[in-house]
């Protein structure tokens, strides 16, 4: 019996031990699977991602809509750490029906569809922007039914979104995604050719269109506004001494009969279509060339073409009479300088000596008296 008690203690001992031991190494492996996980998914153990990751980094799961597309539900986790809300926004912030699996059920047909019903999501923090694109002709062409048309994550991605601001290459090409042709005639512009070479005074896409707000183009008022629109940088003294362009073109373009009447329209009804030439009408709008370019609408080869699209039967004459943006002087159109002069001083000289008549004859009178 004496022994009895020390062996029992000896037992327990061991057992305690053993399970002090067990525990131990479960809590070291428990770690150690952890950890590796944690650097496998590029992930901090308290990431709040996690719960998501282990299914939408790499596990190479996807979906499959009822148009038959398919869609990897994996996501670019370095393009996502890289973007504006990597550090700031949980995958949640954005996706907040996603928080259990399995996730419910997702009702739309289409890949597109997809897009359209999800980028909804911005709305929630960048209001300003979202409440400026339901004025846009972008929207209402989704609304008329075309769902090419292009929402927030077409220009931003849903998942790389980076500040544009001041990225006036990568804002032409984006736009480019969808307006290839226009791109393209853009491109080859004196506008484009100098904003390939990060020239920041020429017009990118947003500086003519707007950018959340973009209006249709094709309305009166619009073309009526887009007088002013090339004027706002070519009647810019400053801009334009930089490149040896004459900053008279729109004083000379309002002086003229076509001016006049696109000025009397644009103060007077600005929704009425301009029916004489603006100034995209004799330059081109998205391929403006230089005035002596080969390919311009308006070197001289070419002119006679351009006004033939109103003036039916121009002939080479026709352009040849006018003044464009010349000013008259002795060297262009000297007739006109001349009646022009001929009258600036005649008119004067005629008032005076009318005045003078009236004068003497009233003195005349006076004395006779
Ligand atoms: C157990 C694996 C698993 C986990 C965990 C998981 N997902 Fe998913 N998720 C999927 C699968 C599989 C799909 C494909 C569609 C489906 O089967 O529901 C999917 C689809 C999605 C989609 C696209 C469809 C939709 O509903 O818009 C989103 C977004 C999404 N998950 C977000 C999340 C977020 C956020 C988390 C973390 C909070 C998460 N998921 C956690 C497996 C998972
Ligand atoms: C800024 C909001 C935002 C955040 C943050 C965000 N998502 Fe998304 N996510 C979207 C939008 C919008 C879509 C719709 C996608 C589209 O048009 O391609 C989408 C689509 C998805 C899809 C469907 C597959 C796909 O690529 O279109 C999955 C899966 C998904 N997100 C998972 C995640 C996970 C996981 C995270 C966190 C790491 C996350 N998202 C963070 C906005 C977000
Ligand atoms: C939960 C809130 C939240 C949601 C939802 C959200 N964002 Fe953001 N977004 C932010 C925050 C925060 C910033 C960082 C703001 C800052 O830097 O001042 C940001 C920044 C941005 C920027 C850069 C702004 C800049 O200064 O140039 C863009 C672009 C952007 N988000 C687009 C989107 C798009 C597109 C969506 C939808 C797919 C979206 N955001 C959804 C919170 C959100
Ligand atoms: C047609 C392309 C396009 C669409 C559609 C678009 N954006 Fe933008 N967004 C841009 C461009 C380009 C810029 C940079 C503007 C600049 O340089 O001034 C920008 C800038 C932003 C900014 C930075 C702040 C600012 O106003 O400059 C936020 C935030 C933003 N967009 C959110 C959104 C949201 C939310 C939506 C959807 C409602 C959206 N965008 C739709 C092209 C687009
Ligand atoms: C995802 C595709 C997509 C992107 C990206 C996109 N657009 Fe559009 N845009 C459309 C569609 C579709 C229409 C409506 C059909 C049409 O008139 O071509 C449209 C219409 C327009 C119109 C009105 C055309 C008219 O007939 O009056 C203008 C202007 C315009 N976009 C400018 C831009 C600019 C500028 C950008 C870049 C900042 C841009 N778009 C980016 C798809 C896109
Ligand atoms: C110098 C200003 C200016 C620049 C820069 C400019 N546009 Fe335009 N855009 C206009 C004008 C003016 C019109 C109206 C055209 C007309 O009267 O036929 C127009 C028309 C359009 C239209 C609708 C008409 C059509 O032909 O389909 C689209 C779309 C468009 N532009 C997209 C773009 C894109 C994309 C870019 C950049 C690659 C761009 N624009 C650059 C001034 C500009
Ligand atoms: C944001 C300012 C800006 C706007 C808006 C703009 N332009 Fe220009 N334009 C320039 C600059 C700067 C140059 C000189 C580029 C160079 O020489 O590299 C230029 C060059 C030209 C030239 C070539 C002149 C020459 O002798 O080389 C013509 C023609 C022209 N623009 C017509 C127009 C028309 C028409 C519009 C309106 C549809 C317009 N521009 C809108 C800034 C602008
Ligand atoms: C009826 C046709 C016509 C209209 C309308 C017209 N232009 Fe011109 N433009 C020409 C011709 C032709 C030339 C080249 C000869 C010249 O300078 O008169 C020219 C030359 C130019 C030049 C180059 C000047 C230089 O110093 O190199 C610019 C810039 C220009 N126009 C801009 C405009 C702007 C802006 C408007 C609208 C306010 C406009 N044009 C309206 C026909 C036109
Ligand atoms: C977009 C159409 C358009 C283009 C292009 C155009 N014009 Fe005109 N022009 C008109 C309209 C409309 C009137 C006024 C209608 C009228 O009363 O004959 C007018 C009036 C004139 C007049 C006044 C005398 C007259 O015939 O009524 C002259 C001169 C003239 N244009 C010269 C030109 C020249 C030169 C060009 C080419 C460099 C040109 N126009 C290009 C539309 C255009």
């Amino acid at each position: 019996m004496r022994q009895a008690l020390p062996n029992t203690v000896r037992a327990c001992c061991l057992w305690l031990v053993a399970i002090s031991l067990a525990l131990l190494i479960a809590a070291l492996l428990t770690h150690g699977w952890r950890t590796a996980n944690a650097h496998a998914e590029g992930g901090t153990p308290a990431d709040p991602n996690q719960a998501c990751l282990g299914c939408h980094a790499g596990a190479g799961k996807t979906m499959t809509f009822a148009s038959g597309e398919v869609l990897s539900v994996d996501i670019d986790l370095n393009a996502y750490h890289a973007s504006v809300h990597g550090a700031r926004l949980d995958c949640l912030d954005c996706h907040e029906r996603n928080g259990d699996y399995p996730h419910p059920a997702v009702e739309v047909r289409s890949r597109r569809d997809y897009a359209r019903a999800e980028y909804e999501t911005c709305y929630r923090c960048h209001f300003e922007e979202y409440t400026r694109s339901l004025d846009s002709t972008h929207y209402d062409a989704m609304a008329g039914g075309n769902a090419s048309a292009a929402i927030c994550t077409d220009c931003h991605t849903a998942h790389a979104v980076t500040s544009l601001k001041g990225q006036r290459q990568q804002i032409a090409l984006i736009c480019a995604n969808c307006h290839r042709d226009i791109y393209d005639q853009y491109a080859q512009s004196v506008h484009g050719a100098a904003l390939a070479e990060d020239n920041p005074d020429v017009p990118s896409c947003i500086d003519c269109h707007g950018v959340h707000d973009i209006s249709s183009a094709t309305t009166a008022s619009f073309r009526s506004n887009s007088v002013q629109l090339c004027s706002n940088c070519h009647s810019n003294q400053k801009l334009m001494s930089k490149y040896g362009i004459s900053a008279n073109v729109t004083k000379t373009y309002l002086d003229d009969f076509h001016g006049k009447t696109a000025g009397f329209y644009q103060e007077q009804s600005p929704s009425i279509w301009v029916g004489v030439a603006v100034c995209t009408d004799c330059h081109g709008v998205h391929n403006i060339k230089r005035p002596d370019d080969p390919g311009s609408s308006v070197i001289k080869a070419n002119l006679t073409t351009t006004c033939r699209r109103c003036h039916g039967n121009a002939t080479p004459n026709f352009p040849a009479a006018w003044l464009g943006h010349y000013e008259p002087s002795i060297n262009k159109a000297p007739i006109v300088f001349f009646v022009q002069q001929y009258y600036r001083f005649l008119i004067p000289l005629m008032v005076a000596g009318l005045g003078l008549n009236v004068a003497l004859d009233l003195w005349r009178l006076a004395r006779n008296r």
